[in-house]
This record gives structure tokens, C-alpha cells and sequence, in this order.
């Protein structure tokens, strides 16, 4: 495993991470005990850095996870997050009628206590807020965080899919380590402004559905998903689109062949090799995709490697947002 820093921080955080959501939510049936020896797996192969949220099946990714991080809290930085709630107290996913973002400070206060009982740990390594709650001034939300940190419970702040004003407000309210947004081949918003702003304040960027949510591994058949599967609800992954979309991940992988690597392991050393300042967490329920995943940290990208990839995604350009209208809201406050 290579390592790369947080932020600006001495942290050494290896430079795949783990993404866990899958394991109790999202993406179709769950498997409790391969995603317990997913993560023991992530412990043989150097994956120290783990990521989960209070909004994963209402808390259970979170107590799941406790399960081997807490007889292995010292080999393992943990990240969480706050602020998505729902009306109904059945968690669905982000754009889901019953479902709202709350970043206010007396939810916080209150969701980062069930965090750490669920989770059987004392301190958070890094607390992101979800999303920037709109109707909240972002200096009170991090402000809040931040009292958190002198009190012990926390020991980073983050941001998720923050726009650059607000990254530069929260900043300066208290350090930011590392903003959270999702960064694909094929999801490149972060590239407009937020990774130079990012990088000027030296915060690491942590891409979160590094492969596109499954796309990008040439492994995905949108027509098997199960019912409740979130991806059904995402325009990129519909049948309009995915004739189109699947065009380019066919070529994708030919071109993955021609490196001698899988298209998971190329997506993923191609967000790797945009800079050392990035940290993807690319999430799986199964140790055989986290060992394929790994093998990207050796995959060598000449910058001729980097040009066939770009005119790959200019050549077939992916089809369909990677939100719901009602998502996308959401993102870039
Ligand atoms: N901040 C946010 O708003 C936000 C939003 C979404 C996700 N996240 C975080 O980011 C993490 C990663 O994102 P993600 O899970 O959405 O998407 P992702 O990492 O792009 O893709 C995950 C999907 O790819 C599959 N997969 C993984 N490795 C594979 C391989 N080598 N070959 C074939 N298929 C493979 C997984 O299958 P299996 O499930 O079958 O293993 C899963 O369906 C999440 O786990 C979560 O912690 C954060």
C-alpha cells in the first residue's frame, strides 16, 4: 500500500481508501459476513482509511463497521458524517421524499453522540456535514463542528460536494481537511474551480464513487439491479442513456486490456494519478473487488495513458446526470 497525507496534516492515510456504504445500503443485497471479512481484508492489505455515514440504513453501516474497527481502532482512521434525516425514520437516499438535510448545529450535537455510540469508539478521525445546508450559514454549521474538536470528539472537519465559497467561509471558521465530492472519469464537476481551490488551501480531496457507482468496471447490468438498488434512480444509469454509456465502458476496458489491468483498476489509477492531494475511497461489499481494486495503486499511467483516456470520454461523452434533479440540488451550496 502507498500512503498519502491528509491535508496538510502528518496523517498517512492510505492513498485507497475503503468506502463502506454498500455494505448495509444503496446498492442492492447486503452480506453482513463477506463485508466483515471485506474489512479484515482491508486491514491485511493496509487500508487504514474507512468511510461511513449516520444516513447508511439509518445507522447500521455505522454499527456494522464497529464490528472490526473496535478491536482495531489504532490500525483504522475512521470517517463519518452528518446532517441527511428522514420523516419517516426509514432511511432512503438523499433525494427520497422523507428525506432532508439538516445542518444545524443542535442536530449535530445530537447526531455525532448516536455516531459514536453506534460506531463503540471515543473520537471520530474525520467528521464531514453530508452536504452545506443551504438555510444555515456555513461559518455556524463549522463553528459547531469545531467545538467538537476541543471537545475531544472529533479530531478532523470535512465537507461533502461544498461549493468554493463555502469552503473558503468554512476555512477560515476552523481547518477543513478534506472535502468529500464525487470525482470520476466520468463526474469531473470537481475540476471547475474546487480542485484548484482545494489545492490553494490544502485540503485533500477524497473522490467518493471513484468507478461511477460500478460503471466504469464493465461489470454492471443495469437490467439485474434490484428493486430498491439507488442507482435506479440516477438518469446516467437508465435505459435511455446506458446503451450509449455502455459504448464507452465497452472501449473503456479494451483500452484497460491494452495496460494489462482491469477497468476498475485503470478508472481508479486514473483518479490516483490526478495528484497526491487525492484520496478515493471507492466502495465495495466483497474482498474480491477490494483485492482487484488494490491492484490499481501499482497500475503506472504515462501521460500518453492519460491523453487515450481523455479522448476516449470526448469521443463517447457519458450520457445522463449522475443525480436526480432533486439531488443535484443538494450539491455545490
Ligand atoms: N459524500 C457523499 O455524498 C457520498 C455519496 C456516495 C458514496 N459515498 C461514499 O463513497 C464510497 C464509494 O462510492 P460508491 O460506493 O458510491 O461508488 P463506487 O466506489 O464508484 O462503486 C461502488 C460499486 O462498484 C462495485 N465495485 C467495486 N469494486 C469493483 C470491482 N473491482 N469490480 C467490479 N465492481 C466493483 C461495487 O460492487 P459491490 O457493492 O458488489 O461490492 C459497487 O456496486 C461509498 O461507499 C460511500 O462511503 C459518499
Amino acid at each position: 500500500m502507498k500512503y498519502r497525507n491528509l491535508g496538510t496534516t502528518s496523517e498517512k492515510l492510505s492513498a485507497l481508501g475503503l468506502g463502506c456504504m454498500g455494505m448495509s445500503f444503496a446498492y442492492g443485497p447486503t452480506d453482513d459476513k463477506e463485508s466483515l471479512a471485506t474489512l479484515e481484508k482491508a486491514l491485511d492489505l493496509g487500508i487504514n482509511f474507512w468511510d461511513t455515514a449516520d444516513m447508511y440504513a439509518n445507522g447500521a453501516n455505522e454499527a456494522l463497521i464497529s464490528k472490526v474497527l473496535v478491536p482495531n481502532r489504532n490500525k483504522v482512521f475512521i470517517a463519518t458524517k452528518f446532517g441527511f434525516r428522514f420523516t419517516d425514520g426509514i432511511a432512503g437516499p438523499s433525494s427520497a421524499t422523507g428525506t432532508y438535510f439538516d445542518g444545524s448545529p443542535a442536530w449535530m450535537k445530537v447526531a455525532v453522540e448516536q455516531s459514536l455510540k453506534r460506531l463503540r469508539i471515543d473520537t471520530i478521525d474525520l467528521y464531514y456535514a453530508h452536504r452545506v445546508d443551504p438555510n444555515i450559514p456555513i461559518e455556524e454549521t463549522v463553528g459547531a463542528m469545531a467545538d467538537l474538536v476541543r471537545e475531544g470528539k472529533v479530531r478532523y472537519l470535512g465537507l461533502s460536494e461544498a461549493s468554493v465559497a463555502s469552503l473558503r467561509k468554512a476555512h477560515a471558521e476552523h481547518p477543513i481537511a478534506a472535502l468529500q465530492s464525487e470525482y470520476s472519469l466520468l463526474t469531473r464537476d470537481v475540476e471547475n474551480g474546487i480542485l484548484q481551490t482545494t489545492r490553494e488551501l490544502g485540503i485533500s480531496l477524497v473522490p467518493y464513487s471513484p468507478l461511477a457507482r460500478g460503471l466504469v468496471t464493465n461489470t454492471l447490468d443495469v437490467n439485474i439491479l434490484a428493486e430498491d438498488d439507488f442507482r435506479r434512480t440516477l438518469p446516467r444509469y437508465q435505459q435511455e442513456n446506458i446503451t450509449g454509456n455502455n459504448r464507452l465502458i465497452a472501449e473503456f476496458a479494451a483500452l484497460a486490456g491494452t495496460k494489462g489491468c482491469t477497468p476498475a483498476q485503470l478508472a481508479l489509477a486514473w483518479v490516483l494519478a490526478q495528484g497526491e492531494d487525492i484520496i478515493p475511497i471507492p466502495g465495495t461489499k466483497k474482498r474480491k473487488y477490494l483485492e482487484d481494486n488494490v491492484g490499481a495503486i501499482e497500475v503506472e499511467l504515462t501521460g500518453d495513458d492519460l491523453t487515450a483516456v481523455d479522448e476516449l470520454i470526448r469521443r463517447y461523452p457519458i450520457t445522463g446526470e449522475r443525480y436526480s434533479e432533486g439531488a443535484m440540488k443538494m450539491v455545490n451550496h
